[in-house]
């Protein structure tokens, strides 16, 4: 089997390699040239544990192959997966232009039957609006060429993405032929050894499977920020009812985690799609919009923090910061809390040093010579009032409370991860805040 996958983000490449390492000839295209030429040499345009050996490995032996050429790489494909943006325009909807572009391409260029995968999160609907785009192209050509569309969504997750994909729960294909479903079977078979399934069904029904998917997480994560919240008013304590209701099999103990609100480029992104899609077709999605409330407000919940200690004048604070990404393990900034979290540090007047094990190089992007970015995590606390944890790295979780102490202007800790425990943060003489507990 020979398969080609456009756009060489998180989803493409990843995709791309995987298949490759489980022995398919694959070719990964993307428009970016740099991109290509990077990837040629084993330099990823992300970080993601794991995925630049894996590359490496299947480059050389010759199953990997990356190109700029869509027309060259289609013509003997016997899957295409679609795998580019689809970032939200202005009023929240994906855009799709470059998904039909991808399909227009492949119209314009194939030459045998093949099945066209959508592999990127699309409304529902986009599959059908794919099929016209190749059909029109081939139309346009004269060619008579025998070809089905397919969704297969992704469920991989960032920092877990090459285990994700080689043992996935579940793999999700929405076909409309069983030829189709036959060759989407055969290519799915060595990743089915540890007996999850793949689901097959109707198309519109795998699109919305994914968004349905991040909403349901989304949701569970705004309904514990919001349990969090009001157990500190009622003097409840949220991780152990966190423990409480997730012993129960039907709530589970995953996803359960109160924190600063989910960031990322997918959580955001598609729980906006999904009301907006709705609405306009005149439905409101009541839960997912207090969903989305929820989050924003949970993003501004460590700054009130250090606001309630300090008094509302921070002016001249200097505040240290452990952790940028959207979550460990990922350099990814997209929508992370701690961009929002730092904007109100630097807007009241304080001075912010941050340490991030991978991201902080990502971060410059955004935040620039705005803040100071220290070279290890016990350096970026030296002379500060006080410290948050943003992002919980695995280093941060077991540091020298005593060498912390030291270094710190102040013995004050605002923990949006609530990864310490805080009758022993008291002990050390800390003053500790978290989330969901009245400290
Ligand atoms: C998410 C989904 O988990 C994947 O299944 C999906 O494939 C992916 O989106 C996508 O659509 O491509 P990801 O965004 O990589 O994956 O990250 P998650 O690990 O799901 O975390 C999302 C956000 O939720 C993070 O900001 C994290 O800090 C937050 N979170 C997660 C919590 O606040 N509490 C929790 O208990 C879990």
């Amino acid at each position: 089997m020979k398969i080609a996958v456009v756009g060489t983000g998180y989803v493409g490449l990843v995709t791309g390699t995987c298949f490759a390492e489980v022995g398919i000839d694959v070719t990964c295209i993307d428009i970016d040239q740099r991109k290509i030429d990077n990837l040629k040499q084993g330099i990823l345009p992300i970080y993601e544990p794991g995925l630049e050996e894996m590359v490496t490995r299947n480059v050389a032996a010759g199953r990997l192959h990356f190109s700029t050429s869509l027309a060259e790489s289609i013509r003997d494909a016997d899957v295409a997966f679609i795998a580019v943006g689809t970032p939200p325009g202005e009023d929240g909807s994906a855009d799709l232009k470059y998904v039909l572009a991808v399909a227009r391409g492949i119209g314009e260029n194939m030459n045998s039957y093949g099945v066209i995968v959508t592999k990127s999160t699309v409304p529902v609907g986009t599959a059908a609006k794919v099929r016209k785009e190749i059909e029109d192209a081939l139309a346009k050509r004269g060619a008579d060429i025998d070809f089905d569309v397919a969704s297969n969504p992704e469920f991989l997750k960032e920092g877990a993405a090459i285990d994700d994909f080689l043992k996935p729960d579940r793999i999700v294909v929405g076909v409309a032929s069983e030829r189709a479903e036959e060759v989407m079977r055969r290519l799915y078979k060595p990743f089915l050894l540890n007996g999850h399934p793949i689901i097959f069904m109707d198309i519109p029904s795998a699109e919305m499977t994914k968004y349905a998917a991040n909403s349901m997480l989304a949701t569970k994560i705004s309904f514990m920020n919001d349990i969090a919240n009001l157990c500190e008013i009622m003097g409840a304590d949220v991780n152990k009812v966190r423990l409480g209701i997730g012993s129960d099999a039907r709530i589970g103990n995953k996803f359960i985690y109160p924190g600063i609100g989910y960031g990322g480029s997918c959580f955001p992104k598609d729980v906006k799609a999904l009301i907006k899609t709705a609405a306009e077709n005149g439905y409101q999605m009541q839960v997912l919009k207090a969903v989305e409330s929820v989050n924003e407000n949970q993003k501004s919940v460590l700054f009130s923090k250090v606001q309630q200690h300090f008094g509302s004048d921070l002016a001249g604070k200097h505040i240290a910061v452990w952790g940028l990404s959207f979550k460990p393990k990922t350099d990814d900034m997209r929508e992370a809390p701690s961009l929002v979290i730092i904007d109100k540090l630097l807007d009241a007047g304080c001075t912010v040093t941050a340490y991030d094990p991978v991201a902080m190089k990502e971060a410059q992007h955004s935040l620039g010579e705005r803040i100071t970015y220290a070279k290890d995590q016990l350096s970026a606390l030296i002379d500060a009032d006080a410290l948050l944890v943003v992002t919980e790295w695995p280093e941060f979780r077991s540091p020298n409370f005593e060498v912390m102490g030291r270094l710190l202007k102040q013995r004050v800790v605002f923990d949006g991860r609530n990864i310490y425990d805080a009758d022993e943060m008291e002990k050390a003489g800390f003053a500790y805040h978290c989330i969901g507990i009245r400290t």
